[in-house]
């Protein structure tokens, strides 16, 4: 059983409540990181080899070194709880039930790098925890870990939550400072970096909400216990919601040493296959990376045993591996129909993408049709390489990587189940039987 760092106290009777998590070791981590320099939390964070924790993985120390400090200019700490990616479902888990666990976090990491001035963007559909986590801030405001002169250290610090309106491009960093800005959620080309110009183009780190909360285990047990936990790069606890054909959905906390076949198989986890099925294929961390049939995904393509890490999950790149991503584990038995499956996440991409990119804006339309057309039974052989052609021109040419997001899982699909694809196109009949309510939807919509 892997070691808990976030969800040990999980269990624990009103540890939603101020009172219970700090009688329960809460906020020591801030008692002692105010009595360290900034720059000192900075190093920690980075000798502790945390990744942040919303998808790309990139080290959150070396992060925060790259912040601008510019004389007189304030800088702003982001915690991006926006979590729209489909299959994740793990930061909600946290802020539900342990929400003084983010805000304890926010807090050390806001003297780290400097803000005066923390911000929550929470997904609009998340209207309960944003409530859970407003009134988590003024419990800990009324105990005196956040406002002026936070433990007469001479740090001030005030955390708003600031609702979105419901739109996943918004979990991009740039679109949700947009957004925060009060404007439309387009994402910024980069450069300039958050980090140079951010929020109101003041330096700004924009991290995830399981990142955050990682801070303090890593300020309370030290960099390099926190290090020893895992394996390589990946250190450290990680946060995995499944979901899909298993006994067990749910959130786990895992310390990424053990085998994909035993986070699927292992009764502590997954608990196996639903209904005695077998296993056919799953999307390791979340809708954007690419799904691995099962024997990708229980081995690699050097027959060595796949690991629930970083490393180990993309070994092989895209043509034999994936990704760890945002940890939003979804799990296909045999019955399901990978061709149905990729329509439902380019339809999903094509209405969330927000437009400014030629590539995306009209390559996901186009996919979408496609597969709309392949699944109900009116595809043609050369749909299959022009679904690849499109998808190839998509991605790496647009502004934010949503575009790569819509066309990895389509590329993936073709890649490993091409003759599912092709069994559609040879069987129209059966395809027309099997979607009824597709066909109905094609002639409605
Ligand atoms: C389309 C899109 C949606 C994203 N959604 C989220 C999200 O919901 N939550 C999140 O933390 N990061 C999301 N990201 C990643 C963020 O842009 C950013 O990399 C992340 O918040 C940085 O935090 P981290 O370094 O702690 O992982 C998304 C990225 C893209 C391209
Ligand atoms: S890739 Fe898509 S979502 Fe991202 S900026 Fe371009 S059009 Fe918008």
């Amino acid at each position: 059983m892997s070691k808990k760092l976030l969800l040990q106290n999980i269990h624990i009777e009103g540890i939603r409540n101020y009172d219970i998590y700090r009688k329960n070791g809460g906020y020591t981590s801030v008692e002692k990181a105010l009595k360290m320099t900034p720059d000192a939390i900075v190093e920690e964070v980075k000798q502790s080899g945390l990744r942040g924790r919303g998808g790309a993985g990139f080290p959150t120390g070396m992060k925060w070194s790259f912040i601008a400090k510019p004389a007189g200019v304030p800088r702003h700490l982001v915690c991006n709880a926006d979590e729209s990616e489909p299959g994740t479902f793990k930061d909600r888990y946290l802020m539900e039930h342990i929400p003084h666990l983010l805000i304890e976090g926010l807090i050390i990491s806001s003297f780290a790098l400097g803000s005066n001035h923390s911000y929550i963007y929470i997904r609009g559909e998340y209207a309960w925890i944003a409530t859970i986590l407003e009134r988590a801030i003024a419990e800990a405001k009324q105990n005196g870990w956040l406002g002026k002169n936070i433990l007469k250290s001479g740090f001030d610090c005030e955390i708003y939550v600031h609702r979105g309106a419901g739109a996943y491009i918004c979990g991009e960093e740039t679109a949700l400072l947009e957004s925060l800005e009060g404007k439309r959620g387009n994402p910024r080309i980069k450069p300039p970096f958050p980090a140079i110009k951010g929020l109101w183009e003041r330096p700004t780190v924009v991290n995830n909400v399981e990142t955050l909360a990682a801070v303090v285990p890593i300020i309370n047990m030290g960099a390099s216990a926190y290090a020893q936990i895992g394996v390589g790069k990946s250190t450290g606890t990680k946060l995995l919601s499944a979901c899909g054909n298993i006994n067990k959905p749910g959130i786990y906390e895992i310390d990424m040493t053990i085998s994909v076949e035993e986070f699927i198989y292992s009764d502590a986890y997954c608990g196996g296959i639903a209904h005695g099925k077998k296993l056919k294929a799953c999307i390791p961390g979340g809708s954007s990376v690419p799904i691995l049939p099962t024997h990708l995904l229980l081995k690699t393509a050097k027959n060595e045993t796949r690991y629930m890490n970083y490393e180990s999950l993309s070994d092989g790149g895209f043509a034999t591996g994936s990704m760890l991503g945002s940890g939003g584990f979804i799990v296909f038995d045999e019955d399901q129909c990978v061709v149905k499956h990729t329509y439902t996440l380019a339809r999903f991409y094509r209405h969330e993408s927000c437009g400014q990119c030629s590539p995306c804006r009209e390559g996901t339309g186009w996919m979408e049709k496609i597969l709309l057309n392949i699944e109900h039974g009116k595809g043609r052989m050369s749909d299959i390489d022009l679904l690849w052609d499109i998808q190839s021109k998509i991605e790496g040419n647009t502004i934010c990587p949503l575009g790569d997001a819509a066309a990895w899982p389509v590329a993936a699909a073709i890649r490993h189940f091409r003759e599912e694809f092709e069994w559609h196109i040879k069987n129209p009949v059966e395809c027309l039987k099997r979607n009824y309510g597709l066909l109905k939807e094609l002639v409605t919509t």
